[in-house]
């Protein structure tokens, strides 16, 4: 599967790539949310020429717009708008809409063209990187969705400037957890930093993050190391109602934790990035959830739902040491149970 090419010179490269030959006969519909209609429309079609005529399709900001049904209302406006193969999606927002946009174009007329253009540090190193498109179902998120990368992703921090504290850290903990699997230097470079993040880490997350998923776009091996505090982090967004990626940077204090009991991790970097982790969640007004024995149990039936466990069993990925992950560990109820307490 061919991944799409990533544009690191922000909108004035994509109005560049958008007057080459191959969007000659392109047509455009811009999907946003109310939020990056406000924000970051403006920015979009003032950089972007060919964008000034796009129709645009305005769904629900956050998760709720990731539905069947949704989709659905999306799929008709572009029926109804005369849409063809021809057409091109411009996903403009964070990690939803991106899932969303992704999933709609997959569908759509088996299969159109679609862009991304995150507006949220979370999707600039993450969602929008790698072909993961998905709704949620049956209660289970991102439970049906196809691999289908976005022709472009454009990676434009103005964006960044339009986002809160807490959106900023949840982007920051997915580029953490990037770093910790792929780049020990990285890692050590952005626990370093109190204040805002150099330009320079976001494109080296994307990069590494391409890398990874070139060598497994299917998400079959190696690419399942980005998973790195996601099982846990997954049931406790769900069970605590937190922004993903804070639930992650919890979930990755529970993966480091186990790490250091099952396969010698270091402790000396589990209690550096604990404590990097608490200063962080204490600047954006949030403290490390503590969790009682009952909460726990709910959240291993979640965590069993979880895509990654095969036969029911909790297998999730761990550091062996930085940079050296390790996919499909088993782990038991009771060492859950223990990392969990230990928060
Ligand atoms: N967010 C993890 C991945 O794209 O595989």
């Amino acid at each position: 599967m061919k991944q799409g090419k990533i544009l690191f010179g922000g909108l004035r490269s994509l109005d560049r790539e958008l007057n080459g030959e191959p969007w000659r006969d392109a047509r455009y519909t811009i999907l946003l949310d109310e939020n990056t209609f406000q924000c970051c429309l403006p920015a979009l079609i003032s950089s972007v020429g060919v964008l000034q005529e796009a129709e645009f399709i305005e769904v629900p900001s956050g998760e709720e717009c990731k539905s069947l049904e949704v989709a659905a209302q999306v799929w008709q406006t572009l029926l109804e708008g005369g849409a063809d193969r021809r057409h091109v999606l411009v996903c403009l927002g964070g990690g939803s809409v991106c899932d969303l946009g992704g999933f709609v174009s997959a569908g759509f007329k088996r299969g159109i063209r679609h862009i991304h253009v995150p507006t949220t540090l979370l999707a600039m190193v993450d969602a929008a990187i790698g072909g993961k498109t998905g709704v949620d179902f049956g209660g289970v998120k991102n439970s049906i969705g196809f691999f289908f990368p976005a022709e472009l992703t454009v990676i434009d921090h103005v964006f960044c400037d339009t986002l809160d504290t807490v959106q900023t850290l949840c982007g920051k903990m997915e580029m953490v957890k990037t770093a910790a699997v792929a780049d020990p230097e990285l890692f050590r470079g952005l626990l370093a930093r109190d204040g805002d993040l150099p330009v320079q880490a976001i494109r080296e997350v994307a990069r590494l993050k391409t890398r990874v998923v070139k060598a497994d776009p299917y998400d079959l091996g190696i690419r399942k190391i980005l998973n790195l505090g996601h099982t846990f982090g997954h049931a406790i967004e769900v069970y605590r109602g937190m922004p993903h990626g804070l639930a992650v940077g919890v979930g990755m204090k529970v993966a480091m934790y186990l790490s250091m009991k099952k396969l010698g991790f270091s402790e000396s970097v589990y209690v550096a990035y604990s404590q990097w982790f608490e200063s962080q969640m204490n600047a954006v007004g949030s403290v490390v959830p503590k969790f009682t024995l009952k909460d726990i149990e709910q959240m291993l039936a979640l965590m069993r739902n979880d895509k990654k466990c095969a036969d029911g069993d909790l297998c999730c990925v761990l550091l062996q040491e930085l940079g050296a992950a390790v996919i499909d560990v088993y782990v038991s109820d009771n060492e859950v149970r223990d990392a969990m307490l230990h928060l």
